[in-house]
């Protein structure tokens, strides 16, 4: 059992987790690597942590591909979780199964009639410590890519909804800026993630706490004006490109990883977590 560390002058726990890849039956495997058993011991360590987190963030890639088996096996081992779970949308995702499939934790959508899963997370302990967490939905249809983009009218609706007396934290599967390596620089950051940053710190300074992504199945750890940029990793596979290179391969053999997250007002910090998977 790994020791966990709680800061004592923060009171708002979240874990955050990421990239799942179910697959549409018990066997699915990635690489060789085991889904079901990797993403079930995860669920497991999570439950038994020595605090209750408030909630618990997965920022998509719930599944491998969009299959209605899979979200069925994703939920049934999902919905375990001791805590409610919110969800962010994928490249590998499909909105309406995911609204059909998953077991969302209450949250009010930015928009009335927008088809992204596009909302900002209700939450009585977030309420009392003037933080609001957004979950936003980078994804573009597969044709375009694996690269995210932030809709015209996603973006008014956030920067109508965001309040600058409270700090703010946003989650999403895409990374908003590039994270200095060429193969993921390329295909995956959101498109318009730079611009939607610089709109958002207009209308709130610095209550841009920190924006909490996957999608890059690797840590990210990035501060860019004054604001956080974590990234978790997937339990299933890492990825392995570096600062210069032009593809990427996958490290089925990983650890299972995970971030905890504290938060008030004043700040935030995580502590990354990889647990040892022995098969
Ligand atoms: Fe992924």
């Amino acid at each position: 059992m790994v020791s966990y560390f709680r800061s004592p002058l923060c009171s708002l726990e979240i874990v955050h987790i990421s990239d799942t890849h179910f697959g549409p039956n018990r066997n699915h495997e990635i690489r060789g690597s085991q889904v079901l058993r990797r993403v079930e011991m995860l669920v497991e360590q999570i439950n038994e942590l020595p605090f209750q987190p408030e909630f618990i963030i997965h920022t998509g890639d719930v599944v491998n591909d969009p299959d209605e088996d899979a979200y069925r096996l994703a939920e049934s081992v999902l919905s375990r979780l001791q805590a409610p779970v919110y969800y962010a949308t994928g490249n590998h995702d499909d909105r309406e199964m995911m609204r059909r499939f998953l077991t969302f934790g209450d949250y009010r959508p930015l928009l009335a009639d927008g088809v992204e899963v596009c909302y900002k997370i209700e939450s009585e302990a977030a309420a009392g410590e003037k933080t609001d967490f957004f979950i936003l939905d980078g994804m573009v249809p597969a044709e375009q890519g694996p690269h995210g983009y932030l809709s015209e009218h996603q973006i008014e609706a956030l920067l109508n909804d965001l309040n600058p007396e409270h700090s703010t934290a946003l989650f999403l599967h895409f990374p908003m800026l590039p994270i200095g390596s060429a193969w993921i620089d390329e295909h995956l950051p959101v498109k318009n993630g730079a611009e939607v940053l610089e709109l958002v710190r207009e209308k709130i300074g610095s209550r841009l706490l920190g924006v909490f992504t996957g999608h890059i199945h690797r840590g990210l750890q990035m501060n860019f004006d004054g604001v956080m940029h974590s990234g978790v990793s997937s339990p299933v596979c890492e990825f392995t490109a570096g600062p210069e290179d032009d593809f990427c391969d996958f490290l089925p053999d990983c650890g299972v990883p995970f971030h905890h997250i504290s938060l008030n007002q004043n700040g935030v910090s995580v502590k990354a977590y990889s647990l040892p998977f022995h098969g």
